[in-house]
């Protein structure tokens, strides 16, 4: 496996391939990103991972400067996993300039939820995202794959919007949630949580289960989106009961992370802090 730190180098590794299957990371990997890795190498000639905790997606107040920065394990994981090449620049690499040029998002889909409470968040995805694809797709001739964990299920979104309008000629692929045993979506800032934390961290899954499991039992009538609404509110009451501030627990229609109306395809996602750490999960269903 090669690790490269320029996009000059990553070129230059890549020339002699087509068809990149590409896996973004910020590092600090655990099953979930491998797994996706693992995806990856039957679609294409080439495995490709980059590791790069980007700046711009992070807000002032947030976890950058304490981000998990791993290397060399990540690239021992990496290696197993059947990645062919590592990309993991530095920010100089990345960025050798202020990035005054951006690439802001569907505000409809990027300024709810996540993006709601994190401002800024998802044009620092995109920006870095569409940077990325540029260093590993740019020359290549035959099919793109690059492929983003289901478990950041609006990030996954807001990409394949993204690949849509600018007609990328990249195949988006989502990749399930991993989870623990005890069913605690893995996360590379699981790792922030005490042992007390990490027993009750399973919790928010739960409530995700049972507020699916509520909305699904519901009459698909008229009042069906009130109903919704109470649910969500209940759900939000219980776990703050028990010490979360939660951001949102809320069921969507999947196509576009709007409130759903009877008959739509949902998925129920939720964002609540436990102690100093913010944990994300979701299901479809
Ligand atoms: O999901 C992540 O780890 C990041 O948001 C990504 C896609 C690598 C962009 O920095």
């Amino acid at each position: 496996m090669k690790i490269v730190h320029t996009p000059a180098e990553l070129r230059a590794a890549l020339s002699p391939f087509q068809s990149p299957a590409f896996v973004p990371t910020m590092g600090n990997l655990h099953d979930g990103h491998l797994d996706l890795v693992r995806q990856a190498v039957p679609l294409g000639d080439v495995t490709v991972a980059s590791i790069f905790v980007n700046r711009l997606q992070f807000g002032p107040n947030e976890d950058f400067d304490t981000y998990p920065r791993t290397l060399q394990a990540d690239c021992d994981k990496l290696a197993e996993a059947g990645c062919h090449v590592v990309f993991a620049p530095n920010e100089r690499d990345l960025y050798p300039e202020a990035q005054t040029f951006t690439v802001a998002p569907d505000q409809a889909l990027a300024n709810i939820l996540e993006g709601h409470f994190r401002p800024g968040f998802f044009t620092g995805v995109c920006t870095v995202v569409m940077k990325l694809f540029q260093c590993v797709f740019a020359e290549s001739k035959g099919p793109r794959h690059a492929l983003f964990g289901k478990k950041d299920y609006q990030q996954l979104m807001v990409i394949r919007r993204m690949v849509e309008q600018f007609a990328l000629p990249i195949s988006v692929v989502g990749g399930e949630t991993q989870r623990a045993a005890d069913g605690l979506a893995l996360s590379s800032r699981n790792g922030y949580l005490s042992p007390t934390e990490r027993a009750e961290a399973v919790q928010l899954s739960q409530a995700l289960r049972q507020l699916a499991h509520a909305a699904r039992a519901l009459p698909q009538t008229a009042g069906f989106a009130d109903a919704v609404m109470a649910l969500e509110h209940d759900a939000v009451q219980a776990l703050n009961r028990r010490g979360w501030r939660t951001d949102y627990l809320t069921v969507r229609r999947r196509r576009d992370l709007q409130q759903p109306a009877p008959g739509d395809e949902m998925v129920v996602l939720g964002a609540s802090r436990l102690g100093a750490t913010r944990l994300i999960d979701n299901l479809e269903f």
